[in-house]
């Protein structure tokens, strides 16, 4: 069965067309240049952004992968979390699609993509990842982060998330205090990479909370002080050491809170997915803290670690599978503050 999957949570205009885990074609608009300038998503450029670029990008997708609408089968939208106006767009365009051609509406959380993004295979069902439950999924994004315990498929136990900023947000946060872009946490990883951990170090966070909670404000008002402590030459002397403190305070704060989950859940399998997946200390780390322990996945390409629409597809193939398909599709609404599992008890 093709899928056409649509996902406009936030700032990528993004359409992909799967079949079960497969890509057959997966197109990434990313508006990052336009909003640079703001130092951060700017909601109603980003509503007009994905309004002029997602038929463009339908027809795109359909022609990379080789196909015409009466080869697909079924329509996926994300339907939340993220901004309410930049999901209204793929959210009506796929109510209009599944009307006109009469197909199935799939709703998708983002978030459930982002875990199910380490399952995406190429065409020739590259990479072969076993599904294993129960598993333990952390998602690390802009805009989210969560510890999620699964014991079967499109089933989510939220088991802990951060109390205040995202772990992707803290990055951007300490990118810009630095004067150094946006977003901020390829920029940290680049620069982290000749810089020593050691030179400044920050406080752990929730290091002696005993939840499996994040909190990442505390953090940036520590780094706040430390940057503001210095001197603009010792700032800018010293960028590749302030880097790389802090990116390695999240990676540990990251581990423990993975290390408690895994004591206490006894995953069969961790998988990590998110735009801050793509950090490769983090992969490293983790890998070398639990790979005697389990197996762990993270998203197989750079470009399905941050937000695309194979994602959503995949995780529309295993909804279909299940019967989760809207019985009245026109009723589809945005939902930018979505939690998991809305649509498994509201379908
Ligand atoms: O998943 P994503 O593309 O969008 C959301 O759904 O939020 O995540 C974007 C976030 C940004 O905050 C960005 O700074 C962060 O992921 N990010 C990284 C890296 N690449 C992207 N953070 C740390 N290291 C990276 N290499
Ligand atoms: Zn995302």
């Amino acid at each position: 069965m093709n899928i056409l999957a649509i996902d406009t949570s936030c700032d990528e205009t993004s359409v992909a067309i799967t079949n079960k885990q497969r890509i057959l074609s997966n197109i990434i608009f990313s508006q990052v240049k336009l909003h640079q300038q703001f130092g951060g998503v700017f909601p109603s450029l980003a509503k007009r952004e994905h309004l002029t670029k997602i038929q463009p990008i339908i027809t795109l997708a359909l022609k990379r992968a080789g196909l015409n609408w009466r080869q697909i089968q079924a329509i996926a939208v994300t339907f939340g979390p993220g901004l309410a106006p930049a999901l209204e767009v793929g959210i009506n365009t796929a109510k209009q699609l599944s009307q006109k051609y009469q197909l199935p509406l799939i709703p998708v959380d983002h978030l459930e993509g982002h875990i199910y993004s380490v399952f995406i295979q190429s065409q020739s069902n590259n990479p072969k990842r076993l599904i294993k439950f129960p598993l333990l999924a952390l998602i690390v994004s802009g805009g989210h982060t969560q510890l999620v315990l699964m014991t079967q498929h499109l089933h989510y136990q939220i088991l802990g998330q951060t109390l205040d900023d995202a772990c992707g947000e803290a990055f951007d946060k300490a990118a810009r205090l630095l004067g150094l872009g946006y977003p901020g946490g390829a920029i940290i990883e680049r620069l982290a990479k000749t810089g020593d951990p050691t030179k400044y170090p920050l406080p752990i966070p929730m290091q002696h909370h005993p939840g499996l909670d994040f909190s990442y404000s505390g953090l940036k008002t520590a780094f706040k002080r430390l940057v503001y402590g210095l001197s603009e030459q010792e700032k800018n002397q010293n960028l590749s050491h302030l880097c790389a403190g802090f990116q390695q305070t999240i990676i540990t704060s990251l581990i423990l809170k993975l290390k408690l989950a895994i004591a206490k859940y006894q995953p069969k399998l961790l998988v990590i997915g998110g735009g801050v997946a793509d950090n490769q200390m983090l992969r490293k780390q983790v890998r070398k803290e639990f790979k005697k322990q389990l197996p762990i996945y993270f998203p197989p390409l750079k470009r399905l670690s941050g937000d695309n629409a194979a994602m959503i597809g995949v995780v529309a193939h295993f909804k279909f599978q299940n019967g989760i398909v809207l019985k009245d599709p026109i009723k589809l609404d945005r939902l930018p503050r979505a939690n998991l599992n809305y649509y498994l008890k509201n379908c």
